[in-house]
């Protein structure tokens, strides 16, 4: 760094310095045998002819290693602060988040246990269908849509809507696309997201809905401001998790989460709690909302 009193004191740094960039064109050694003063101006005069060379060469390479520095490293930390490590337990990241270690993705290979016949008597998908209170015209978005299990539940219940089926795994939304033709439900449709955004459309969706997808996020918090973005303001965001706070429920503990650690999450990203209601057998049904009025429809 160059300060006052170098540049001052006898014009010497600024002589030297600009005769260094000369060495090539052979007029350091004559620089500096000319006084002090005289130096300092022969510099200048130098500087002032070399600048716009110096630009031509420099500046399609500056100017975007300056937007890199302004931008990139900005983008790169963006959300580190939120997340800190530890040794992964069974089934587990070692990423933690608010306290919580985020557990391992389900893979596309547990489709057929995410399809498993006895998944409504165990628990009771149905239930969670007539606690939703949809309007005809609602566009859902199932987030972490899996098989689309839920998607394909839901279309009928939204037949002047449309159902968003999203993922981050392609093999589950092409499964969901074959399943789409089975059933002749052409208001679901299926959206690609990357583990950090859903890519859902700005102010749309009335009501997202996480059942068990919450937990294995690696990236909860930005997932959640995605999935703010993409709600219409009074929109609701309904998540089915199976229940930490119970020692009973045979869910492996990274795959459940608690009322209290969901409410925390929630608050960070300026969702307001709306309520819990404990009518499944072994999950949570909690509702939030985003704040502002539902427009009419
Ligand atoms: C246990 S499955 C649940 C599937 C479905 N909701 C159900 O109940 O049948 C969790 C799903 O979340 C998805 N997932 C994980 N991280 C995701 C993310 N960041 N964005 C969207 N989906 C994600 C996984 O690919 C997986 O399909």
């Amino acid at each position: 760094m160059v300060n006052l009193s170098q540049l001052s004191g006898n014009g010497q740094f600024f002589g030297e310095a600009v005769a260094g960039a000369d060495t090539s064109r052979g007029g350091a050694s004559g620089t500096r045998a000319i006084p002090a003063l005289s130096s300092f101006s022969a510099g200048m005069g130098r500087a002032i002819r070399i600048a716009p060379m110096a630009a031509r060469v420099f500046l399609p390479f500056l100017v975007p290693a300056l937007l890199g520095l302004a931008f990139f490293p900005v983008s790169a930390r963006a959300g580190e602060e939120y997340y800190t490590s530890k040794e992964p337990s069974r089934d587990g990241t070692g990423k933690v988040y608010m306290g919580r270690e985020i557990s391992q993705t389900v893979s596309s290979h547990a489709i057929s246990w995410l399809e498993r016949r006895d998944r409504e008597g165990e628990e009771k998908p149905s239930l969670v269908l007539e606690h939703l209170d949809l309007k005809p015209t609602d566009v859902i978005a199932d987030i972490g849509a899996g098989s689309g299990y839920f998607s394909i539940l839901l279309a009928p219940l939204v037949p002047e809507g449309r159902v968003i089926a999203q993922d981050i795994q392609q093999e589950m939304l092409d499964f969901v696309e074959g399943r789409k033709k089975l059933s002749a439900t052409p208001n679901v449709e299926t959206l690609l997201g990357t583990p950090e955004d859903t890519r859902l459309p700005e102010g749309e969706v009335d009501l997202a809905i996480l059942v068990d997808a919450y937990h294995e996020f690696s990236h909860p918090r930005e997932m959640m401001e995605s999935i703010v973005k993409g709600l219409a303001p009074g929109g609701r965001v309904v998540f089915v998790e199976y229940r930490g706070e119970d020692p009973t429920v045979p869910i492996k503990p990274l795959h459940k989460m608690t009322v209290k650690q969901i409410s925390a999450e929630m608050a960070v990203v300026g969702l307001e709690f709306v309520e819990v209601r404990d009518f499944l057998p072994i999950q949570h049904f909690l509702v939030f909302r985003k704040p502002g009025n539902t427009p009419a429809k």
